[in-house]
């Protein structure tokens, strides 16, 4: 069974691409390889097709498999990653933002209900990459975060999302699109074999930023805030190691392939890590100190972002295998001095 996935050259779709192949389908990936790696098609040895979500032609060639990729197999379902997300770019230029995460989006939902019809069925279904920022700024009594916690993005990143998903809820509605929103805490970590992991350009994730300052290829970190209301003063996230995103995924497809129907799940571990936290984890896998200091608190940035990801594990029978941080740390850190070396 093939599928089909936009944004498989990224950080979250390449691991779940091969949590795919791993579990017996093939795969064919779409990326525009704006901030995506073209290495990743021989890491997988995947098919990878260049391209953007919003080309209507080439979804369609992909989607009825007339695509030379796809080796005469159409598509069944596919994984959308595909999307910009920078927060504070998204502030800045968010015509960007709604163009790619929301314009094209639409196109794809619009391919998947067309493909359908032409097969004389419903619409192919979709697992949707959706992400915690939709939630904004969540009251503390909503904190762990659950799936109906009330939505109210603060930045067009979040909106973009968020607005997809309100496409899937009317798509579904009105067309029967099958789908599964996954929203996403702090993904994190990489795969324990090494050859995949976060390379983003430019980079503005906490780990690999603190990884940078202890290899030297930074000279310092800067912690955004130490006054916030929480126990060291520093923001808490609940990071969630990429393999268990990436597991979900194919959990999530299962359940749609099996019985169809609109689900939307938080993807966290439950238990938040302050910045702090992550520094010393940091320090104590590598065993090398690093330069920090405190700097303005971001833009934007929530005190505490925590799910209850209890629906995923009743209803996916989702159980995450790394949920300590310091296994997260530890597979990022072999990532990370393999990607750049250690100097
Ligand atoms: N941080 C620092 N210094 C840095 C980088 C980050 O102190 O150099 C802090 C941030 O202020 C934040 C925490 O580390 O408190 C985590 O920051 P990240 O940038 O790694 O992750 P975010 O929580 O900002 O972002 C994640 C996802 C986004 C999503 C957002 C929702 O990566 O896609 O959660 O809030 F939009």
């Amino acid at each position: 069974m093939t599928i089909l996935v936009t944004g498989g050259a990224g950080y979250i779709g390449s691991h779940a691409v091969r949590a795919l192949q791993q579990g017996g389908f093939a795969v064919v990936v779409l990326d525009n390889l704006v901030y995506g790696h073209a290495s990743i098609a021989e890491t997988l040895a995947v098919p990878l097709v260049q391209g953007q979500v919003g080309d209507r032609a080439l979804l369609d060639q992909l989607l009825s498999g007339e695509h030379p990729a796809c080796a005469g197999e159409p598509v069944q379902a596919v994984l959308h990653f595909a999307a910009y997300a920078y927060v504070g770019e998204s502030m800045s230029d968010p015509a960007r933002y709604y163009r790619n995460n929301l314009g094209d989006s639409l196109v794809l939902l619009e391919a998947l209900v067309a493909e359908g019809r032409r097969r004389g069925g419903d619409p192919l279904p979709l697992v949707f990459s959706s992400t915690c920022a939709t939630y904004g700024i969540p009251a503390q009594d909503q904190i762990p975060i659950r799936e109906d916690c009330p939505q109210r993005p603060i930045n067009p990143y979040g909106r973009s999302k968020w607005m997809v998903e309100q496409l899937l809820g009317d798509f579904g509605a009105a067309y029967g699109l099958p789908s599964v929103i996954f929203r996403y805490f702090n993904a994190a970590g990489a795969d324990p074999a090494g050859d995949l992991g976060e390379d983003h350009d430019p980079e503005t994730h906490l780990i690999p930023l603190t990884l940078d300052a202890i290899t030297g290829r930074r000279d310092h970190l800067k912690i955004f805030g130490n006054d916030y209301p929480t126990p060291d003063g520093t923001c808490i996230r609940d990071y969630i190691h990429v393999i268990d995103l990436a597991e979900a995924h194919l959990l999530g497809l299962r359940k749609l392939l099996a019985e169809g129907g609109q689900h939307v799940y938080n993807l966290g571990t439950g238990h938040g890590a302050s910045v702090q936290d992550v520094i010393s984890a940091a320090q104590a896998v590598t065993s090398r100190g690093l330069q920090t200091y405190v700097a303005e608190r971001r833009a934007g940035d929530p005190p505490m972002l925590v799910a209850t990801a209890e629906k995923a594990q009743r209803e996916l029978s989702w159980r995450p295998r790394y949920g300590e941080l310091r296994m997260i740390l530890e597979h990022a850190w072999v990532w990370h001095q393999r990607r750049f070396g250690q100097p």
